[in-house]
């Protein structure tokens, strides 16, 4: 079978490289191009060395040269729109994990992607890990009336509470069809941010990447379910299990549960 050949854009970020080496370990995957607005040279050297692929600051001259069948995008939110509006039109799927497109930007890609008949994954988190533990949260969500989040990370992250544990306890809380119960106490310092009854504690320490556990409890038990980030390597899995898919598909995957096939099992 002919090897999937992709396309990187942001490949010198954090993500864009650990991709670029993914794909080179994968069987039936191919590297054939890379784009980053800081590129200087015309070309990158693959990480394995096994030689080099085109690279350049302007997307669309490296997909006429390359011609993937897929473009995945590791950027900033206001370069990953332009990037669909030049990929779908000439039949590129994609892959997309740039965080911090708007609802309206989502159903954009959407659209793009039925009227060019091409495939688009967008999952704002593609560890697979992280992804099961909010699964199990929602299911457990239906049987135990109170929770609490702990989610720790390095002390360099600019929000408090995280995006993730922010839609967690929203999730859980839809899955149960209400709020969860807040246990009675007089203490109501320290207690930190109360999410439809959940309370989110944060942690920012140096030395810690991305953690987050999920506590529930009832009378007499606790429930914790726990993720923790150790490297960006636990991205990898996702992005080469979106890259397989998206190929065999014709408009959005939102989310890597649907890609689990977790979404209908809630
Ligand atoms: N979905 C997930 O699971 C997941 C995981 C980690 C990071 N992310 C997201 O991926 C994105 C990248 O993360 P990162 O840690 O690699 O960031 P990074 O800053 O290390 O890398 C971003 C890269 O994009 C390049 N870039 C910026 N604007 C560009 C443009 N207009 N055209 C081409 N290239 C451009 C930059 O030069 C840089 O090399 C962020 O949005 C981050 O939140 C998502």
């Amino acid at each position: 079978m002919e090897p999937i050949k992709v396309a990187v854009q942001g490949a010198l970020g954090k993500m864009g490289k650990e991709i670029t080496s993914a794909l080179c370990r994968e069987p039936g995957m191919q590297l054939v191009g890379a784009v980053d607005i800081e590129a200087r040279e015309g070309s990158l050297a693959k990480p394995d060395g096994s030689g080099s692929v085109p690279f350049s600051s302007d997307l669309d001259s490296i997909l006429k040269g390359c011609q993937p069948d897929v473009l995945v995008d590791f950027t900033i939110a206001q370069a990953t729109m332009p990037a669909v509006h030049i990929a779908a039109p000439r039949g590129v799927n994609l892959v997309i994990g740039t965080t911090g497109l708007a609802a309206d930007e989502i159903k954009e890609i959407e659209s793009l992607a039925i009227a060019y008949q091409v495939g688009a994954v967008v999952a704002p988190n593609f560890a697979l890990g992280a992804v099961l533990m909010v699964h199990l949260a929602k299911l457990a969500a239906k049987y135990l009336d109170y929770a609490e989040i702990i989610e720790l990370h390095h002390h360099l992250k600019a929000d408090a509470p995280s995006g993730t544990a922010l839609s967690t306890a929203r999730m859980m809380a839809e899955a149960r069809g209400k709020p969860f119960l807040v246990p009675e106490s007089k203490q109501t310092r320290s207690r930190g941010e109360s999410v439809e009854g959940v309370a989110i504690h944060s942690v920012r320490l140096p030395g810690l990447l991305a953690h987050q556990e999920v506590i529930l409890g009832g009378p007499g038990q606790t429930l914790s379910i726990r993720h923790d980030t150790i490297s960006r390597e636990c991205f990898m899995p996702g992005v080469i299990m979106a890259i397989k898919k998206v190929v065999e598909h014709k408009g959005l995957i939102y989310g890597l549960e649907a890609l689990l096939g977790l979404k209908e099992s809630q």
